[in-house]
């Protein structure tokens, strides 16, 4: 057992009397495929090594009693009193909340959780506060729920009380994440397959700005209204019934007029990065890095001037990723406004450019930008104790 997972173990039994049920829950990256998956796209996630655990059992009363050891912070609610609240409190009331909503009986338990997953750096701690949970009161009440319909509460969760409406990807990736493997998820079927990531003389490496702007929840679900209005728009402009349909961004050209210019760019954006995705998934199950890097170059320049959720500190990072030859791919990740930047880098090259590229950092903006190592990891799944 690593050391959190033994601290999270080691704090529950301090409080509490039965043995708990141990869990991960991991964060995500995702290499290609942004603000596509709840436009029809897909994504290229994989679960990662940082993320949240869970120690979790029944306790014969009718509370649940929640210790978040990384806010050191501890909540105890009746079950019949499960309602929206603020911050971490949110995620995990909202994931009981969804159970609730499907009439299934919950009794009380003890739940102690905590992690090495930075909040607010793209990389998806909430979805792995919520998939660990989930995961856990399946098991714990045996109520049989597939992994698909657990990232499908997970999402509906994340819609209710933190009232963020995002896809899919995150709390897919989070369940259905496999050890050395991408995951390439159809966000329209909900399908997905999955391919061995070999990236022979290269490594990812995550720079974390440190940065969150507040914006990230609000603008998050404006992009996502702005991209369901234009969608009206080209149905009936085009005929076609998902952004998936439209095979080149010049079919879009005629419906310009039709809407205002941001909802044509966020449109313009969404059918390019479908159609990047789709290129970049055979580029990478072919290993050819230097074709599928220059691709996420591509999308950053999408999201930063089409999509217009990068931010000053982001479009820095990846700057300094371009200026140097041996980082053949870079872009911000996640939601955006904010958060990490995924680099694909030479591995002898690594160190030096995380070095260069932290120092201008820390020069144009006073902040120290931290660097995230990640391996690839299986998706949410009990640890025996
Ligand atoms: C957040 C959301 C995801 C996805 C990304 C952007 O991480 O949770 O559903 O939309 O932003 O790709």
């Amino acid at each position: 057992m690593n050391t959190i997972a033994s601290k999270v173990s080691d704090i529950f039994k301090a409080n509490y009397s039965s043995a708990p049920h141990l869990y991960y829950s991991p964060g995500r990256i995702n290499f290609i495929g942004e603000h596509v998956d709840y436009n029809d796209g897909f994504v290229m996630p994989a679960a990662i090594d940082k993320g949240i655990y869970y120690a979790i059992a029944l306790n014969n009363t009718n509370e649940i009693n929640f210790h978040a050891v990384d806010f050191d912070e501890k909540l105890t609610v009746n079950i019949r009193d499960v309602k929206k609240m603020t911050g971490w409190k949110n995620y995990v009331l909202s994931v009981v909340n969804e159970f609730l909503i499907k009439g299934l009986e919950i009794k009380g338990f003890d739940c102690v959780f905590g992690g090495n997953i930075a909040n607010g750096a793209g990389i998806s701690s909430s979805a792995a506060v919520e998939g660990g949970l989930a995961f856990g009161i399946n098991e714990i009440f045996k109520f049989g729920f597939s992994r698909k319909e657990l990232a499908l509460l997970c999402q509906r969760a994340e819609h209710n009380f933190p009232g963020v409406k995002t896809g899919i990807m995150d709390q897919y990736a989070n369940m259905f994440g496999k050890k050395a493997n991408v995951i390439l998820l159809d966000c329209r079927s909900i399908e997905h397959q999955y391919f061995p990531l070999k990236l022979e003389g290269y490594e990812i490496a995550l720079i974390n700005t440190k940065v969150h702007h507040s914006l990230a929840s609000s603008e998050y679900n404006v992009r996502r209204k702005q991209c369901e209005e234009g969608l009206e728009i080209l149905k009936k402009e085009l005929g076609i019934n998902s952004f998936r349909d439209i095979k080149s961004p010049d079919e879009l050209i005629t419906s310009k007029n039709k809407m205002g210019e941001k909802v044509y760019d966020r449109c313009k954006y969404v059918v390019e990065e479908i159609i990047r995705t789709q290129e970049a998934a055979k580029l990478l199950q072919q290993n050819n890095l230097i074709e599928f890097g220059k691709l996420m170059f591509e999308t950053h320049e999408g999201l930063s001037k089409l999509y217009e959720v990068s931010c000053k500190e982001l479009d820095f990072l990846v700057e300094k990723a371009k200026e140097n030859k041996d980082v053949i791919g870079a872009r911000m990740m996640g939601g955006g406004f904010g958060g990490c930047t995924i680099n694909i880098v030479k591995k002898e090259s690594v160190q030096g450019f995380l070095a260069g590229a932290t120092a201008a950092y820390k020069q144009k903006f006073n902040i120290e930008a931290e660097v995230i190592e990640v391996e690839i990891e299986d998706g949410t799944h009990a640890i025996n104790i």
